[in-house]
């Protein structure tokens, strides 16, 4: 579609409206970005013009437009963060590098997430996932699972970064948290009784704090088998990463690394003890599992790979990104100037006309039958082409992991009467967070 019209000036922009001066129709898409783009397809088609979030946008939907941004990428397209984000991000890490930069670092980090990487991961979160599972089983009352499940998965996530190390977790995951209260305020004002104030002075805290964790680690001769023992490892041909690099990339995984497995974790436990007859399937397919668990243990259960992409079709982790135009492009015979935005819309592909009854949660979707007949560009919750998620196959372990563990050895009730109407920013969840009792079931 990208093929530069002979005149791509005279082409006309997408059909739409751009809504109030300045604010344009920001607030309306904050309110529900589905519901949005839903009733201006139905005005328009599938490419429409807005202006949201201080930009004018373009809107592209359907999977051949999402292929051609995911492909767009370094091309025709850069990704856009808000200000607030870029501030608080290390501005050296992958997430804001872009092109050339943003390759090479990718290219170095690549090898240390591929799914063999992941084999030695496996035993120290089953072992993490059982220490706080026990603990969730032994309580004599009830609990809120999403802020339980966040301190378990910020503890796998430094496992996996620090390996065996002595890391001060209630300290770290204090900052952080404060850190990423800031991540998505509309507005980044830097005063110290701001969220956003505050979430850069954690910034500085934890950055001190790794930046000493990273520099003991580099007087050993002999680097462990983490991700941390493997990034200041040297490799032939290669510059080593700079400190700041590293420290900056380590802050960026902890938090890409993180709330997304919490929101697919407990929206799938959420979705399980709502569908009995499903949560029974899942049983069954653990029933044979024993000893500890392996990378290829869990391979020969695939029915946990089809629970996990039906919870994340249905409830989609991150419910979209942002890209903006470095030149002026053609799309389907519209002009779309340079310096416009352009929506991800994965929350879109997830519950469009491919996906029949949206709303139902049924893991068969992801038979094997299923999987070779779906058309690319329908189910993305990992995003698509240079920047597709670095952690895929450790999300995806980390998950595995966990499910097998919770469906052979525990049973769970939702309490009644909570609220599980939604939130969707930042994190698709239940405004309760999740009430659950959970037990040992042998
Ligand atoms: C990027 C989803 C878990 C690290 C992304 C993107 C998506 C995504 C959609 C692309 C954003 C864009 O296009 O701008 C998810 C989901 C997860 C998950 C659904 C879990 C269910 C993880 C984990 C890690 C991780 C566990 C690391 C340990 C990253 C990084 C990027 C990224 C570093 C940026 C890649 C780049 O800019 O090149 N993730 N993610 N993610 N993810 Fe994940």
């Amino acid at each position: 579609a990208d093929t530069p019209s002979p005149a791509p000036e005279n082409l006309p922009l997408p059909p739409g409206r751009t809504g109030l001066p300045l604010l344009g129709e920001t607030l309306d898409f904050l309110r529900s970005s589905r519901d949005f783009a839903e009733r201006r397809r139905r005005q328009y088609g599938p490419v429409f013009r807005s202006h949201v979030l201080g930009a004018p946008a373009a809107f592209l939907l359907g999977p051949d437009a999402l292929q051609w941004i995911f492909a767009g990428e370094g091309k025709y397209l850069k990704n856009r963060w808000t200000s607030g984000v870029r501030q608080l991000l290390g501005a050296n890490s992958l997430a804001l590098l872009e092109g050339e930069e943003h390759l090479e670092r990718r290219r170095l980090l690549a090898p240390h997430f591929s799914y063999a990487t992941m084999r030695g991961f496996v035993p120290a979160i089953e072992s993490l996932a059982t220490r706080h599972f026990e603990r969730w089983a032994a309580l004599p009352g009830d609990f809120t699972l999403w802020p339980a499940m966040r301190e378990l998965a910020f503890e796998i996530a430094l496992s996996l970064i620090f390996g065996q190390d002595r890391v001060d977790v209630p300290f770290l995951m204090r900052h952080f948290q404060a850190w990423t209260a800031g991540l998505f305020v509309p507005l980044a004002v830097n005063l110290p009784w701001t969220t956003f104030g505050r979430a850069l002075a954690a910034k500085k805290a934890m950055i001190t704090y790794l930046d000493e964790l990273v520099a003991e680690r580099q007087k050993r001769t002999e680097q462990p088998p983490d991700l941390l023992g493997s990034l200041l490892r040297h490799r032939e041909g290669e510059e080593p990463l700079s400190r700041e690099a590293i420290v900056e990339e380590l802050q960026l995984l902890l938090f890409a690394g993180h709330d997304t497995t919490v929101t697919a974790t407990c929206n799938l436990m959420l979705q399980l003890a709502q569908h009995p007859d499903v949560l029974q399937k899942g049983r069954e397919a653990v029933a044979g599992m024993e000893g500890p668990l392996t990378l290829d243990g869990l391979r020969a259960m695939p029915y946990l790979v089809q629970l996990i992409h039906e919870g994340m079709r249905l409830i989609p982790p991150i419910g979209g990104a942002f890209r903006v135009t470095t030149r002026d492009v053609v799309y389907n015979g519209y002009r779309i100037p340079k310096g416009w935005m352009v929506p991800v819309t994965i929350r879109m592909a997830h519950s469009s006309e491919h996906w029949p009854a949206w709303e139902r949660f049924d893991p068969e979707r992801f038979s094997s039958e299923s999987n070779e007949q779906r058309k690319p560009g329908t189910f993305v919750p990992f995003g698509g082409g240079p920047r597709i998620c670095l952690g895929q196959h450790f999300a995806m372990v980390e998950m595995s992991v966990m499910l097998a563990l919770l469906l052979k050895h525990y049973t769970w009730e939702l309490v009644p009467g909570q609220d599980l109407s939604y939130i969707l920013v930042p994190f698709a969840r239940p405004r309760s967070g999740i009430q659950l009792r959970l037990r040992r079931r042998d």
